[in-house]
């Protein structure tokens, strides 16, 4: 049984299930604790198990077919999804009918992620900039689309999910992308989305009572090596965050506001991450996330002076009032890959984490576990994110790189040039 929910501040404590695992369900699990509020976690994967056990009590989906009598049994105020598949769950509709807040637009809403074709037509009607895109159902379709338009295509999944058949393939040439459309899984279909350069840069509001705050700008390292080489990996190596509740790069004026009548009929409610490149002087959208991330996500939490009732309040459609903390500017997250990372078909067997001192900024566990004598050890290719938060991008970094440098384990890496390119927004 856990304790009472106890006061804080003479207002009742919330009480948030996370379903993640991993860095996401650490690193948000702590953050929301550290705010005040009872923190619970539903596993929804079968990796990455320990990392949430540091935060509260953890339930594992083998032993917890569906999280809702948790949420009813605990009185949880807010559900916090790591990704959309939550939608796709047998439990999802007693989800939203238990009484709960979620952090996640729903029903209608959804598509904005989940659909690729979906926000390509949403775009045209709003009359945002999308790279020109295409969808095929099997390897004849894509390779006459080629032949068509004979231009590089980035090879997506038209329909998004983290179990997904395809993950993205950068493809920066016509020949690139006809040798890769050989080898893609087509079960459910590709997303053909015309390549569009290196000048990315990200932006994530949170939507809620009619209006759009700006929370940060972000960029994400997805390549899995210095020098922005080698494959985009599954996720990001590498992330920076500024506080930008005031849209400086425009991102949101150009990429999302233009969306707002269509939030209105669909209900939008929570998250909205836009990820644009800009090409001939404009930014472009490639992708909606309804999420703050796993990356970013830990970061955002940070800087905010009142976490819990931000995420609250935006779960429930309500007016919101974000406060920053102004000493926490800029974050920086760089990840410790293991052994055969990037490429995940190869793995190694668990091995032995050292930590040399104490961390002095945040170490957030991935694929980490305690064996049988109670050491650490790496489990898969993603064994920890480093964040550091600061009032100034190069202490932020400074310190992230300090503090992973006292990890060590066998055949790990990191990108040491985090900040050193595509940063600020715009320049590649
Ligand atoms: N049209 C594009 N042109 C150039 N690069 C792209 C394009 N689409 C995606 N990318 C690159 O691939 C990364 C992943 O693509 P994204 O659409 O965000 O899919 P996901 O995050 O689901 O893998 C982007 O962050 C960007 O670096
Ligand atoms: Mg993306």
């Amino acid at each position: 049984m856990v304790a009472k929910a106890g006061k804080r501040s003479g207002k009742k404590q919330a009480r948030v299930l996370v379903l993640g695992v991993g860095s996401f369900a650490h690193s948000i699990g702590q953050v929301l604790a550290d705010g005040g509020a009872q923190v619970f976690t539903y596993l929804t994967r079968n990796y990455g198990h320990y990392p949430p056990s540091l935060v509260g009590p953890v339930f594992p989906r083998e032993v917890y077919p569906s999280p809702v009598p948790l949420v009813r049994e605990r009185k949880i105020d807010l559900v916090m999804p790591q990704s959309i598949d939550w939608a796709q769950a047998p439990w999802a509709n007693d989800l939203m009918k238990s009484g709960a807040a979620i952090f996640c637009p729903t029903g209608e809403a959804m598509r904005i992620e989940r659909e690729r074709d979906f926000a390509r037509r949403l775009c045209a009607r709003f009359r945002v900039p999308f790279p020109q895109s295409h969808v095929a159902s099997n390897r004849l379709e894509a390779e006459r689309i080629l032949k068509e338009h004979a231009r590089p295509f980035v090879i997506k999944n038209p329909l998004c999910s983290p179990t997904s058949p395809v993950h993205t393939i950068l493809c920066e040439t016509v020949e690139d992308t006809r040798a890769w459309l050989k080898q893609v899984n087509y079960a459910e279909g590709v997303f053909l989305q015309e390549y569009l350069g290196r000048a990315e840069a990200g932006h994530i509001v949170l939507v809620s009572g009619g209006e759009v705050h700006s929370l940060v700008t972000n960029q994400e390292y997805k390549y899995a090596f210095n020098g922005n080489l080698g494959i985009v990996a599954g996720a990001p190596l590498g992330g920076l965050v500024e506080q930008d509740p005031d849209d400086r790069y425009g991102l949101a004026e150009q990429l999302i506001r233009p969306l707002i009548p269509w939030f209105r009929e669909a209900q939008f409610h929570g998250p909205l991450q836009v990820t644009a490149i800009r090409r001939d002087g404009r930014w472009h959208v490639v992708e909606y996330n309804i999420r703050i991330g796993v990356t970013s996500g830990p970061m955002i939490l940070r800087m905010l002076k009142n976490p819990v009732e931000v995420l609250l309040r935006a779960a429930r459609n309500e007016r919101l009032a974000p406060e920053f903390d102004t000493c926490k500017r800029f974050g920086c997250s760089v990840t410790l890959a293991g052994y055969g990372y990037p490429f995940t078909q190869v793995r190694g067997p668990q091995l032995p984490l050292d930590i040399s001192g104490k961390p002095d900024c945040d170490v957030w566990w991935n694929e980490v576990a305690r064996d049988a004598e109670g050491r650490l050890m790496a489990t898969g290719h993603r064994i920890a994110d480093v964040i550091a938060l600061e009032s100034t991008l190069e202490r932020a970094i400074e310190r992230a790189y300090m503090n992973i440098r006292k990890l060590r384990v066998v055949g790990s890496y990191y990108r040491t040039d985090v900040g050193q390119s595509m940063w600020p927004p715009g320049q590649v």
